[in-house]
């Protein structure tokens, strides 16, 4: 009877943390968002974590099998059994606790970025919803991108770049945002400051790594883009946010046209690939059923 009951507590151990393994696993690629900036410090815990929770399930293993073999079993043994139930117990609360802190940390990460996005787009009755909509259209052609291309790319850290890529304009003075006429030189030339000023932006926080690729998001293949840089030296997300961005603002109405019909956006996408846009991506961009894109919401 004593026996079973050991085998039986060991068994609800080794279950409890198996599944605490399972619960890690899932919660790994999260876990490792929000520690973006000590990435090396963080992937050793992580393995380290592994490795004992591993460590520890083969151990329960092991004990189920010489309780189960053995002839007879003490009162210790029982209470070593309670023990090695607990222990799972603690594993699994800790792995719950740190995965309900990494939701709550991601929630108010999402709350700043979104009262972020909303003063920018404050400023520009034009632009409202765009950033959102730009990230949705990137979503989208990341969906549709091949595994190989998918490998290079941190999901994550190119959704919230998408959604912050004009997080710039915050700095650009409404008068010149907002200008109906034609931009003067020096106008020009604000405005395209804002990819920078959304580097400085984000340079002192988390989101460094984002800002680096909103930095790039007005750079074109043919090395005239905003800041002249040459094409070898523009990551692969803000070449997928570019065509996003393209097609987003074609598909709005601005105070000095109106908008494109989706097979007129597309077709211009089609034509300033390989010169503006990334020819591959915009391969990949156009494998996208139109329906797809009727789907997206446009205003959040
Ligand atoms: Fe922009
Ligand atoms: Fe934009």
């Amino acid at each position: 009877m004593l026996k079973c009951i050991c085998a039986l507590l060991v068994t609800a151990g080794g279950c409890i943390m198996l599944y605490s393994i399972m619960t890690f696993l899932k919660s790994l690629a999260n876990f490792k968002v929000q520690a973006n900036e000590q990435k090396i410090f963080a992937d050793w815990i992580y393995t380290i974590c592994m490795i004992l929770m591993v460590f520890f399930f083969v151990c329960y293993i092991a004990v189920d099998i010489i309780f189960l073999v053995a002839d007879t079993v003490s009162m210790t043994n029982l209470l070593i059994a309670f023990v090695f139930v607990f222990g799972a117990v603690f594993v699994y609360t800790m792995i719950t606790m740190l995965k309900r802190m990494s939701t709550t940390i991601s929630k108010k990460t999402n709350e700043i970025i979104k009262a972020l996005v909303n003063a920018m787009e404050a400023k520009d009755e034009y632009t409202q919803g765009h950033s959102i909509h730009v990230a949705n259209v990137t979503k989208l052609i990341y969906k549709y991108l091949p595994e190989r291309i998918k490998n290079k790319i941190h999901k994550t850290r190119l959704i919230d770049a998408a959604v912050l890529h004009d997080i710039g304009k915050i700095g650009i003075p409404d008068n010149v945002l907002n200008k109906p006429g034609t931009l003067t030189p020096e106008e020009r030339l604000m405005i395209e400051q804002h990819p920078m000023l959304g580097k400085k932006i984000l340079e002192p926080t988390s989101y460094q790594l984002i800002g680096e690729i909103v930095y790039y998001h007005h750079e074109r293949m043919d090395g005239k883009g905003y800041f002249n840089i040459p094409p070898e030296k523009i990551p692969l997300e803000s070449r997928i946010i570019a065509i996003a961005d393209t097609f987003s603002a074609l598909c709005t109405d601005r105070i000095y046209r109106p908008k494109k019909s989706y097979e007129e956006a597309v077709q211009i996408i089609k034509d300033v690939a390989g010169t503006q846009l990334d020819a591959e991506i915009v391969k990949v961009f156009c494998t996208i059923p139109k329906k797809e894109f009727e789907n997206l919401v446009r205003f959040v």
